[in-house]
């Protein structure tokens, strides 16, 4: 019998990164052979082409994680798949929609400064070629003390730490996949007109915190309908957590003005809870004013692979489902390191076992919240 790691790969580098800088490029792959080789070639090579550019300016900190979607993966890797990996869920409500659009791969390029972010991204795009089509990039930038597009500080209520990796890095829930992630993005353009219409007092209702301190409204003026409000979670009395890095990006002369979304967890559960309170809203119709200024364009969800298994990837030849898995298994297996320990503490928010009913994220005393 092989022994499972004790503790899982090193994930990619999904938490403890705030840069002033980043790109996140979406794109599909060119669904014939040469070019599913090609990819699962680059997957090997993606984090030497990081430590090329990154080398070049250590204070930097370039980073980058890939995602792969539910119908990439399939046709790239085959079985074993991570369990949860599902296409991106639409929700909506009247005018309100969350839409899912094409997308198989995303990079998330990080670094204070955009010459790294841009010198990388040529670089990994030059190497996929004609492989992929990008579909979707967005050149993010840190807005002052960290504020969102929409003028409040974004992030203040992110994990940290231990408590970042224990949200966002699986353990043995699926343990092929250990030292994995999921991630969510969604690029959203406001209507920064009728948004700073609102007095100061509007906003910050809206929100759920102060504009200038960024400090949350008191439990009796906070409505249920605010932004963090309806992003809380508690599952069995304990908060459940995602860990975000959105930036915002625009075009001023096109009065274009955006954020994108990027949320990393252990399960894609928490995150399309969040999204149904959002726009569906809980309950079902007191949904979050801030998407009365914010339409959502695009959306897709990604399994983050640990380091080494996205280099491993690259050994899969033609999906073949029974040999994949054993293969695989080895490779994790032997390329297993001792960080970070995760204990897989999180509850059935981040578990993988029970898929979804239909109408219910079947996710503790949130359940039988129904989606729209
Ligand atoms: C329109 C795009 C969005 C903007 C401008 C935005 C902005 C903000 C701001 C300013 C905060 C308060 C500070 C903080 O704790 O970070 C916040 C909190 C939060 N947002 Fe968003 N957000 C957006 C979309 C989303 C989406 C799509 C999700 C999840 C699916 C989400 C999840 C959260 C969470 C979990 C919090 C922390 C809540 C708390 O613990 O108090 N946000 N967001």
């Amino acid at each position: 019998m092989t022994e499972r790691p004790t503790s899982p790969p090193e994930p990619q580098p999904v938490s403890g990164i705030v840069t002033r800088s980043a790109i996140f490029l979406v794109a599909t792959v060119r669904d014939d052979e040469a070019a599913h080789a090609r990819v699962r070639a680059w997957c090997a090579d993606a984090a030497a082409y990081v430590r090329s550019v990154g080398k070049r300016v250590p204070s930097g900190n370039l980073s980058c994680v890939v995602g792969i979607s539910d119908n990439a993966w399939d046709r790239l890797f085959g079985d074993p798949r991570p369990a949860e990996l599902h296409p991106f869920r639409e929700f909506g409500s009247g005018k309100r929609h969350a839409p899912a659009t094409p997308g198989d791969l995303l990079l998330h390029i990080r670094a204070e400064q955009m010459d790294l972010c841009f010198d990388l991204a040529t670089l990994m795009l030059g190497k996929l070629g004609d492989a992929v089509s990008v579909v979707d990039e967005v050149h993010g930038f840190r807005y002052f003390d960290m504020r969102s597009m929409v003028g409040f500080v974004d992030g203040t209520e992110n994990p940290e730490g231990d408590e970042a990796l224990e949200f966002t890095v699986m353990g043995d829930e699926d343990p092929e996949f250990a030292g994995g992630s999921y991630v969510l993005v969604q690029k959203y353009l406001h209507d920064m007109t009728g948004w700073n219409a609102l007095p100061v007092e509007a906003q910050e209702r809206i929100i759920g915190r102060t504009k200038l301190s960024d400090v949350e409204l008191d439990e009796g003026v906070k409505p249920s309908w605010s932004h963090s409000a309806l992003t809380t979670l508690e599952e069995d009395g304990k908060e459940i957590k995602i860990l975000r890095d959105n930036m915002p990006f625009g075009r001023p002369g096109s009065a274009e003005f955006g954020t994108y979304f990027i949320g990393y967890a252990r399960s894609p559960a928490p995150i399309e809870q969040m999204l149904e309170n959002m726009f569906v809203g809980r309950p079902p119709g007191n949904y979050d004013r801030l998407l009365d200024f914010s339409n959502a364009v695009t959306g897709g969800l990604f399994f983050v692979p640990s380091a080494p298994l996205l280099e491993a990837l690259a050994e899969r030849e033609a999906p073949v489902a029974a040999a994949g898995s054993a293969a695989i298994k080895t490779l994790i297996d032997a390329t297993s390191t001792a960080t970070p320990v995760v204990d897989a503490t999180v509850s059935s928010l981040t578990s993988p076992s029970v898929a979804p009913a239909e109408g219910s994220l079947q996710i503790g005393s949130l359940k039988g919240v129904s989606q729209a």
